[in-house]
């Protein structure tokens, strides 16, 4: 698909491939929270999913582990001899080779030097950053974007976190380390909302002046001109307008509570007023934010409210769809376009074609419930699957398993394997989805029972087709007799409408 540079857009996709196409200085902030250790994908629903493949989705499940890719990547950023990074990479391989924390730096370094290229020579960026990884980060943004513009490392502090007993000192903060490109960064002064002035402050502030050695120093010039004293008088004359000292690097705003209105039971969520004050402090309005690892949003959100233009990029289409829904409309805006994302069937068909593996995730992701398999190759055909939630005692297959082809005409094979993958697979039932609506009218058999939940019964095997999902109004339930699922993310109850989270 074609991708084309445009404010207030969001864009499925790997954001490397999307960022690449961007112009040069095209952007003035970016901020980006990728995800690290923490950040299972899915969650340990499947640990009990019964599937013989467990252990392989397991496996997958990790974010960053050393792989095939992984060292196609190292070698070829060792080769990249233009990035800066390269030689940083280089030296990582020598003291943690073949670790998960190179592939996690080398993922990240390629990406962070096409930032520096899109990055305006007045931006800046900030990278919020797993404990674990901040220290390895920070040498490579050193090589990216030069030591002289490490301009700090903030400490977002959770001050509604309370400590716990432990083997370890309890985590409280977060790191983000802040760079500019140049040594002229847009830069606003950040004023604590919270803050409340000393009773000393405060009478100071009532009268309008102080005088200090002989000095004078005139917070308010209008309560000043009324007390008729001479100016004059006085060697020194000081001028303050802002009595209220701007934040430091220490950011103390709460993590979002369980019962946070704002909450979208994203995962990884953030809250709104950490990126309220990032956008505020380096962005002016009218500028171009980039979030190219977006998750649900709360940065474009940021930079909607604080009239910034501004584009999201996340890998999981669902994320895309969740940000439209929950973070624009909200706010009366038109849906923000979508790119990379199938708007129809022609578009769907060339997805399929020049991205299978995008288009796998994307058609896994159209039935709520369901998360794509990360195990892309050597997969047993299993594209993504879904768990059944609050199963009867006695049914041990409680995994929905899932099949795509992108081909065009009939299936019939492609729904054999299925069939069969069930079976071994000792999972609940089977969902095959395909580009063409007439496989869904075939009536091919299979020998497996149905499931039953009290009085209703679900059939083993069906088939949902994309072109059914354009047809009627992208509402899978009108295609799809599932019985109540339980979301991957989260294990609870999977609720009706596509954005549960
Ligand atoms: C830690 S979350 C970001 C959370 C976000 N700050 C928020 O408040 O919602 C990281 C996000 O990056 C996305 N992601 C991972 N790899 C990506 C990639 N290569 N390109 C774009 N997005 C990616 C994940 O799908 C996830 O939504």
């Amino acid at each position: 698909m074609n991708i084309q540079f445009q404010p207030n857009t969001l864009y499925y996709g790997d954001c490397l491939d999307i960022m690449t196409t961007f112009p040069e200085k095209s952007v003035d902030l970016i901020c980006l929270d990728p995800p690290f250790n923490s950040d299972r994908r899915y969650n340990n629903i499947f640990k009990n999913s019964g599937l013989k493949t467990e252990a392989q989705i397991k496996a997958f499940d990790d974010v960053w582990h050393w792989d095939e890719a992984s060292a196609e990547r190292v070698q070829r950023l060792k080769n990249a001899v233009a990035n800066p990074a390269s030689k940083v990479i280089a030296g990582f391989e020598g003291f943690i080779p073949k670790s998960k924390m190179l592939s996690y730096t080398s993922y990240m370094a390629e990406r962070l030097f096409v930032m520096h290229r899109i990055l305006s020579d007045t931006g800046s960026i900030y990278l919020h950053c797993d404990p674990y990884a901040s220290h390895y980060l920070k040498l490579v943004m050193d090589a990216i974007f030069g030591e002289q513009n490490f301009r700090n490392e903030i400490v977002w502090f959770y001050n509604n976190r309370l400590a716990r007993k432990s083997k370890n000192f309890s985590r409280l903060h977060d790191i983000i380390l802040l760079y500019s490109k140049t040594r002229n960064p847009t830069n606003n002064p950040i004023y604590d909302e919270n803050w409340k002035p000393s009773p000393t402050q405060q009478r100071r502030l009532e009268r309008g002046y102080e005088f200090r050695k002989g000095d004078l120093i005139i917070y308010d010039e209008k309560k000043f001109n009324e007390s008729g004293i001479d100016k004059s008088q006085y060697a020194n004359v000081y001028y303050s307008s802002a009595d209220q000292p701007p934040v430091g690097d220490v950011w103390i705003i709460p993590i979002l509570n369980p019962m946070a209105k704002e909450r979208l039971n994203y995962p990884t969520q953030k809250p709104l007023k950490l990126y309220d004050r990032i956008v505020k402090a380096s962005s002016n309005p009218g500028d171009l934010v980039l979030d190219p690892f977006a998750g649900c949003g709360t940065t474009v959100e940021a930079a909607l409210i604080n009239q910034r233009n501004v584009i999201g990029i996340d890998i999981l289409p669902f994320a895309i769809r969740l940000i439209n829904e929950h973070r624009i409309k909200p706010h009366g805006k038109e849906p923000f376009p979508m790119q990379g994302i199938p708007v129809d069937m022609d578009t769907a068909t060339q997805l399929a074609k020049t991205a299978p593996f995008k288009f796998q995730d994307w058609a896994v992701s159209l039935i709520n419930g369901f998360a794509a398999n990360p195990q892309k190759v050597g997969d047993d055909g299993i594209d993504g699957f879904g768990m059944l939630f609050n199963t009867p005692d006695n049914l041990e297959r409680k995994a929905i398993i899932v099949q795509v082809t992108g081909a065009s005409g009939s299936q019939k094979a492609k729904y054999d394997r299925l069939h069969a993958n069930v079976r071994n697979e000792n999972a609940a039932m089977g969902i095959l989805i395909t580009l063409d609506a007439q496989n869904a009218q075939r009536n091919w058999t299979h020998t497996l029972e149905s499931v039953k939940f009290g009085a209703s019964e679900y059939p083993p095997i069906q088939c949902f087709s994309v072109e059914e999902y354009f047809r009627y109004d992208q509402d899978p339930n009108k295609i799809l007799k599932l019985p109540s699922l339980a979301n991957p993310w989260t294990g609870k109850q999977m609720q009706p409408t596509l954005f549960d989270f």
